[in-house]
């Protein structure tokens, strides 16, 4: 693992930044939650690491303090991209944004520790079983992209997530030994998917609410076909890899690499 400094024009992009604006939108969607949740699972990360023992546990110690520089650095580009959204005719992602954080503030103040983690856990084990559609060039296929910088912004993001993709997975092993730990990520994973959905599914019929106002009733059916094939085909692609979390030897570091995988770690690594 190292950190990576690339740089994306984002300020500058379109929240239709590929010719598939339902799939785009799907994607916009997201963008709500991850600022937030990547600053959170730097806290969340923070706080495990006290437990550990700087001597026995240094290395997976300095697996969590590369972990959490890169996350930092999604964090940063991907508020820009909020941002971007905001600006260019979707103001109200602000607002759905802070209710993501309050929610994420209210697990931190309520629920023990060993949830938290667990949550992050969930997230983590999202990134690493849809790493391979973004990666392999499925979702930019998917959403009609022609190398916009917002996609490539996504696919560094995504290809540091499959590169940091065992660190949560260890701490909760470490911490918790086998058995507890395959209990507490089955309930992050369940949690945190369950919970993401209630914040970027509202986003998504907002985002889709202000696209279909200046359309004809035609356009606005071609959209929800559009809206519906592209849900369809996410889910379909992502359904099985989605459960790898819940087999009890799930381990991240035995999911194979996805096809463009090393060439991305390359085309990103730094100068
Ligand atoms: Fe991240
Ligand atoms: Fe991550």
């Amino acid at each position: 693992m190292i950190i990576r400094f690339p740089e994306f024009d984002l300020a500058n992009a379109t929240p239709h930044w590929g010719d598939n604006h339902e799939a785009c939108a799907i994607i916009n969607s997201g963008a709500i939650i991850v600022p937030e949740i990547e600053r959170y699972l730097i806290k969340v990360m923070r706080q495990a690491a006290e437990l550990l023992d700087p001597v026995r546990d240094a290395d997976l110690l300095q697996d969590i303090d590369l972990f959490n520089r890169q996350e930092g650095q999604h964090r940063k580009l991907h508020a820009e991209l909020v941002t971007m959204l905001a600006n260019n005719g979707y103001p109200k992602l602000k607002e759905l944004e802070a209710g993501f954080i309050a929610d994420l503030n209210g697990f931190l103040a309520e629920k023990p520790l060993e949830w938290n983690i667990a949550y992050c856990e969930g997230f983590e084990s999202s990134g690493t079983a849809l790493a391979e559609g973004w990666l392999d060039g499925h979702v930019a296929a998917l959403c009609e992209d022609r190398g916009s910088e917002v996609m490539r912004m996504w696919m560094w993001h995504m290809t540091e997530e499959f590169e940091h993709r065992s660190v949560v997975h260890d701490v909760l092993e470490r911490l918790y030994g086998p058995d507890k730990a395959f209990e507490l990520r089955c309930l992050g994973a369940t949690e945190n998917r369950a919970h993401l959905g209630t914040h970027s599914y509202p986003a998504l019929q907002y985002i889709l609410e202000i696209d279909r106002a200046s359309m004809t009733p035609d356009e606005v059916a071609d959209s929800l076909l559009r809206e519906q094939q592209a849900i369809t085909a996410m889910m379909a692609r992502n359904a099985e890899p989605n459960t790898w979390v819940f087999q009890p030897g799930y381990d991240p570091r035995a999911v194979t690499a996805p096809a463009g995988w090393a060439g991305l770690l390359e085309e990103y690594a730094p100068a």
